[in-house]
Parts: structure tokens; sequence; C-alpha cells
């Protein structure tokens, strides 16, 4: 059900259709001031971007939709990465209350077991050394029965649990969330982030297949450098290192 704006923790724009939450935010901030946080959601995208270039399907209405803004001229640009870090644990926490077995699958896409359950579009501009605007595009599969896109292992709430939900009820305790978290990175207290971040990693024990441009290996997690640098170590006991993009996870 719709709330209503007295009883949500943020500004809320909600729409039926756009091509996508990221651009109308993206449009509104550069036409208006527009406050921290404010939230734009969507009952439908027409062209919903995903990342490397790829498109985002939902079927009308089921899904999470949403993008929010964030005005971070505290975070030096070396420090972006820590803006995936706050969102995700805030996703990957509130998913956490509906089920087991979710976590962060490296820089920020949530995982339930093998599957893809969110996915995360952040978009920043810089001023100087320091980020000046952050759109945080986020979608989460939350009552969609079956999916017939291209994305190859999509999962919803629904399909784990069987139960439909209230979309808008758990917008609102994720935007709890991430208020709480972004207040913390406010005020530079990112111990606790890093370390629960590096806890929720999807693969943090064990070694599991990856393929990087030489082809495929198997390799463990050592960790996740403050700037989103993922270091694995293969069988020879070689520490390798990769940026967004540069590897593959070789799923079940
Ligand atoms: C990914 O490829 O994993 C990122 C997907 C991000 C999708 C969300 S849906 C809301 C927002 N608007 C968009 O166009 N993309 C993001």
């Amino acid at each position: 059900m719709m709330p209503s704006p007295d009883t949500f923790p943020v500004p809320l724009i909600h729409i039926n259709e756009t091509n996508s939450t990221n651009n109308y935010l993206q449009s509104l901030c550069s036409e208006q001031k527009v406050e921290e946080l404010t939230v734009v959601v969507a009952d439908f995208q027409t062209s919903g971007r995903g990342q490397r270039g790829n498109s985002w399907e939902s079927d009308p209405g089921k899904n999470l939709l949403f993008s929010t803004v964030i005005f971070p001229e505290f975070l030096e640009a070396r420090r972006q990465f820590l803006i995936s870090q706050v969102i995700s644990l805030a996703i990957k926490e509130e998913l956490d209350t509906y089920t087991t077995d979710i976590s962060i699958k490296w820089p920020n896409d949530i995982y339930w077991k093998e599957k893809k359950i969110c996915g995360m579009l952040i978009e920043n501009d810089l001023m100087g050394r320091n980020i000046s605007q952050s759109i945080v595009g986020i979608g989460i599969n939350i009552n969609q029965e079956a999916f017939h896109g291209a994305a190859p292992n999509p999962v919803s709430i629904y399909q784990i649990t069987g139960k439909q939900y209230d979309i808008f009820e758990i917008l609102k305790n994720i935007m709890l969330r991430i208020q709480s978290y972004y207040c913390q990175l406010k005020k530079d207290d990112t111990t606790s982030i890093v370390t629960r971040y590096t806890e929720s990693l999807f693969r943090k024990d064990g070694m599991h297949r990856y393929k990087d441009a030489d082809g495929e290996f198997l390799a463990q997690i050592v960790c996740v450098e403050p700037e989103g640098k993922l270091i694995l170590e293969d069988e020879i006991q070689t520490k390798r290192g990769y940026m967004f993009k540069e590897v593959e996870y070789l799923l079940k």
C-alpha cells in the first residue's frame, strides 16, 4: 500500500512509469534543489538500466525499483566504495529479516544462495577530489513469480518464501537503514561498516571458481581493499587483484 508522506522517513516521489528512476532523479536534481535521501520509486521502467550497460527487467508493480540521492561532499572520491558498502549492507540486513542465506556479491550485488535478488547502479558526480552527488539506483525482486528475460540467475523473495509482500513497507525499512548507515558514514565511523561488509561477502570462505582475462581458476577471497579492489589467492598461493568487471564469478 502507498504510504502517506507523514509516515515515510524521507521525501517520496511515486510514479507509475518512467524510463529509469536514476534518469528521473538525475534530471530532477539538475532542475531544482532536492532534499538528501529523496526517493523516486516507479511501478515500471521502460528502460531500466543495469551495470555494464545491461538492462534491468521487472514486471509492472511486482518489485522495488527506486533511486535515492545523497550529496556526500565530505567523502573523497578515492573512498567512494564506502557508498556501495553502506547501501549493500542496508539492503542485505533488511532482506535478512525475510530469509536466510543473503550475502553481498562483490562489489554490490545482493544474492540469495547462488541467485541474484538485488542489483544497484550507483552514479557519482565528482567535484575536485570529493563526491558532490551520488544517485543510488536499486532494483529488488520482491513479488515476481517468474522471470522471462535474459538475466542468468534472478530470484525474488516470493520465490524463496512463497509469500507476497507490501513493497512500500520494505522500501520504508530500507530507507531507515540507509539513513542510519549514512549518518554513520558522515561521522567517519567506518570500522564496523568495513567489518560487516567483509563478514557479509558471498563466498567469504573456501575455494571457488572464477574467470579472468587469462581463463578459469580456483581461488579464495583474501579481502576487499578500501578502494574496492577484490584480492583473491589462487591454488598456488598467488595473490590476484581485480577492480570491478575484471573478474567473473563462475556460479553453480
Ligand atoms: C545491476 O545490473 O545489477 C544493476 C541494476 C540496477 C537496477 C535499478 S532499478 C532502479 C534504478 N533505475 C535504473 O534504471 N536502474 C536502477
